[in-house]
This record gives C-alpha cells, sequence and structure tokens, in this order.
C-alpha cells in the first residue's frame, strides 16, 4: 500500500467513498482516472480542501454524468472547456476534466485546447507543485503521477514554473505564483522569478484580460495575509497595471492590521448579525490612494461585482467626513447612527479601524451594540390612526422617533405618540 492511498483514505469519509466510486466507475469505463492539482497538493501539506479535482483520460462530461447518475447528483457541465461541475455531495464539490494540451496561440489568450494525456494535463498547469496528479483506477489507486518533480518542490517548499514560457502565455500566474508562496510560506525559484520580471518586462500584466486579474487579485485579498502578497507583488511587478498612479503605502503594514483586529473583533461578536467580508476591507484599503475618478475607472475597467465595488466606492467616499464628524465631542447618538446606518459593516469598521481618533472606535461600538438593534413601539398603523396619510412624510416621522429613542428623548409607546402628534402638527 502506497503513502498516497493511504492520504487518499485518510480524506473524510464520504469524500474517499466519492474517489473510490470514481475510480470503480473509471474502471468500468475503460478509462484512466485521476485526482489532480491544488487537491493534490493539499492533500501533501495536510491542509483541508472541499473542491475536487478529477481528470479522466476520455470524455470528461461523459463520465461526470455516469457519476451524477450513479449517485444521484446535480450536473453542470461546460462542452466548450469539456468540464462538469458535481453539486449535492455532503461538503465538498467535483470539478472534472478531460485530459488537456493546451497551446497559446498569442500572448495572454486564452489558449487552445485539444483532448491530451495525463502528462500533457499537467503540464499545461501552472507550478510543479499543483501538478501532481494521483490515480484511482482500482488497480493503481495511490499511485503518484509527478512527471514535474512537484513532490519533492513540495517538499523543499519551492514555487517552480514548468517552462520558460508560463507568465507570458497565462501573466495571472504572476499572481499565483506571490499568493502560493505566501500562502505557504515558500520561495519563488530562481529561473521562475527571471521568467516573471521578463514577462512584467514585457508589460504582459497589463494585456491580460482584466476580469482574469480582478479575480486573481480577490483570491489574493481573500488569503489571511494578504499584505504579504501585495509587498512581494509590488516588488516584483508593481501595480501600474491595476491603476497608473497605484503605490505600496508604508502606512498600509498598519492599516491592514488593525482591519484585520477589528473584523476578528465584529466576528467574536456580531458573526450572527451577518456575515463579515475582511477581505472587501483589504480591498477598500488598497484602492484608498486613488483620486477617486481614477478609482471609479478601476472599478469599470476590471467590473467588480456591485457588492465589492459599491464598498470600495462608499469608503473612498465616506471615511474624511466620517472621521470629521465622529471625532467631534459631544455628538449625539442619532447623529452616529444616521452617520453608520447607511454604511456597509466593513466600510464602519474600516473606518472606525483607521480613524485617529479613539472617539470614532467607541462609536462604531456604540451603534453595533446598542443604535443598530433599536426599534420603536409605534408602527404604520398608529400614524394612520393619527390621520397621516402613507407617504415619504410617514417614514420622516417614524425615523424622528427612532433617533428620538435612541437619544432617550422617549421611553415608551405613550412618550413616541405624543412625539407623533407633534410631529404631524409641524
Ligand atoms: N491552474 C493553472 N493556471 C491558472 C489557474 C489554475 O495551471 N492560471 C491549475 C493549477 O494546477 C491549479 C488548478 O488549475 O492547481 C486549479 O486551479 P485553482 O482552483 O485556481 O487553484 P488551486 O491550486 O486549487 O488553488 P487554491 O488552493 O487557491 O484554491
Amino acid at each position: 500500500m502506497t503513502v498516497f492511498y493511504k492520504k487518499l483514505n485518510e480524506l473524510p469519509k464520504e469524500m474517499s467513498g466519492f474517489i473510490h466510486m470514481a475510480g470503480a466507475l473509471a474502471d468500468e469505463m475503460g478509462i484512466n482516472a485521476y485526482v489532480v492539482g491544488g487537491f493534490v497538493r493539499d492533500i501533501f501539506l495536510g491542509v483541508k480542501n472541499f473542491d475536487v479535482d478529477l481528470v479522466v483520460e476520455g470524455d470528461g462530461i461523459a463520465f461526470a454524468s455516469e457519476c451524477a447518475r450513479e449517485l444521484d447528483l446535480k450536473l453542470v457541465s461546460h462542452k466548450r472547456f469539456g468540464t462538469a461541475t458535481l453539486h449535492g455531495l455532503r461538503g465538498f464539490k467535483v470539478d472534472i476534466a478531460s485530459a488537456r494540451r493546451e497551446i497559446y496561440e498569442k500572448p495572454a489568450a486564452l489558449p487552445v485546447v485539444f483532448k491530451g494525456h495525463i502528462k500533457d494535463d499537467l503540464f499545461r498547469r501552472d507550478f510543479t507543485v499543483n501538478a501532481m496528479a494521483i490515480s484511482i483506477n482500482k488497480h493503481r489507486f495511490g499511485q503518484l503521477v509527478d512527471f514535474y518533480d512537484g513532490h519533492s518542490d513540495l517538499k523543499t517548499g519551492v514555487i517552480r514554473a514548468l517552462h520558460a514560457n508560463s507568465f507570458i502565455d497565462d501573466p495571472t500566474r504572476i499572481l499565483r505564483a506571490v499568493r502560493f508562496e505566501q500562502r505557504f510560506d515558500f520561495k519563488i525559484d530562481k529561473a521562475t522569478l527571471s521568467w516573471i520580471k521578463s514577462a512584467v518586462r514585457r508589460k504582459m500584466l497589463h494585456k491580460v484580460q482584466k476580469h482574469r486579474l480582478r479575480d486573481e487579485l480577490i483570491l489574493m485579498f481573500k488569503e489571511s495575509l494578504p499584505l504579504k502578497s501585495l509587498r512581494r507583488l509590488w516588488g516584483l511587478a508593481g501595480f501600474s497595471y491595476i491603476a497608473p498612479s497605484l503605490r505600496f503605502q508604508k502606512e498600509w503594514q498598519r492599516f491592514f492590521e488593525e482591519a484585520a483586529k477589528k473584523a476578528g473583533w465584529f466576528e467574536e461578536h456580531f458573526s450572527h448579525k451577518r456575515h463579515l467580508e475582511p477581505y472587501v476591507m483589504y480591498m477598500s484599503l488598497f484602492f484608498y490612494p486613488l483620486a477617486h475618478k481614477e478609482l471609479s475607472q478601476a472599478m469599470r475597467d476590471f467590473a467588480f461585482h456591485k457588492g465589492e465595488s459599491s464598498r470600495i466606492l462608499s469608503f473612498r467616499e465616506n471615511f474624511t467626513r466620517v472621521e470629521k464628524e465622529l471625532s467631534k465631542k459631544n455628538v449625539r447618538g442619532s447623529v452616529v447612527y444616521r452617520i453608520f446606518e447607511p454604511l456597509s459593516y466593513e466600510v464602519a469598521l474600516l473606518s472606525a479601524a483607521l480613524s485617529k481618533s479613539v472617539l470614532v472606535l467607541k462609536r462604531a461600538q456604540d451603534f453595533l451594540f446598542v443604535y443598530n438593534g433599536q426599534r420603536i413601539h409605534v408602527k404604520g398603523e398608529d400614524l394612520k390612526r393619527l390621520g397621516v396619510k402613507p407617504g415619504p412624510h410617514f417614514k420622516n416621522i417614524l425615523d424622528e422617533l427612532l433617533y428620538a429613542k435612541i437619544d432617550g428623548e422617549v421611553k415608551d409607546k405613550e412618550e413616541e405618540l405624543a412625539l407623533a402628534q407633534k410631529l404631524i402638527q409641524k
């Protein structure tokens, strides 16, 4: 029994059961099947990975359909790429592809794809550590397929591209090299570094499709310590392909640390309220030095999702105002509420994290712990009974009642109704 056989069997029961089943099915269909890529890398590193990547030397979609039929799973297939995803497995997802060979006819463009063997499929990949496979057919279950010495690079902690053109073919791999190097505390190998530098000199990162760059950037911000990667990327490639005037900022060290602390604090106290997205906080910090016009341009060029770009822009537009208004003395609770309420939690927390005044932090805490959950007793029905017709006025009165409650000016329904009457008369 190989050590890899053992490793596959040590995976969570459902996952390892699925892999055995897929291997048996491949046997029945007379094709070779493998687990590949980051999934194999993470098995060796002992890192949990819930994205199982399978490659078959044959028709990946037909194989995926059989798996789906056998286990009664949902299948989403992408005919153009010969790939399919299985959904409905408990706690993990499976991507299945046909082994393929890729030819890059134009630098930085998508490759032309041909059916191929596992060796071709591994050769088209980014780094040796991501270019290993393990057989899952029964008679070879657990055999490592490692044409490019990925296992040895994994042991010594090296990020090594497979050939000199790797970053010309796919410049987003520059970001990936940095991201994996920093995530695993590895080192990019010397020749690979020189290939990266050459691709940077040829401005390949300016030529790649922006949405592909965006997806890699987002992955970088989702790492647990994104600043390490940003520093390394700045040293290797700068940021001009993201926005011409963007530079690495010395203050980021402190800002990112503060942002991480605030995000941790939020998770501790408010994870029930909403799932926080710290990566959006880091992206907001990253883009903050840009002038508004350049920032809007970058948001458009990269076509960030609305949820991301709106919070990045919101931080850029609101931070100075929030800082100015909330670092004053004697600010009423209702004013704090009105400033924070329209902002996302990410923007509010980041403002508190970066502010020079502790008052802003204190007020963000008051907002989250106290004001944010405040409710009034008076309802729309009560206002109707007092003769108010539904319309904008309606909401204004309810808002005023809430502000009064936050400021401690009304305590119960009776006092709220009395104030409502006064407001109606106004
Ligand atoms: N890959 C590649 N070049 C890219 C993107 C992906 O060669 N530009 C290959 C790598 O072999 C990688 C696999 O496709 O392992 C799967 O890609 P992805 O899911 O992005 O990467 P993972 O290695 O699984 O990384 P992560 O742990 O961040 O999910």
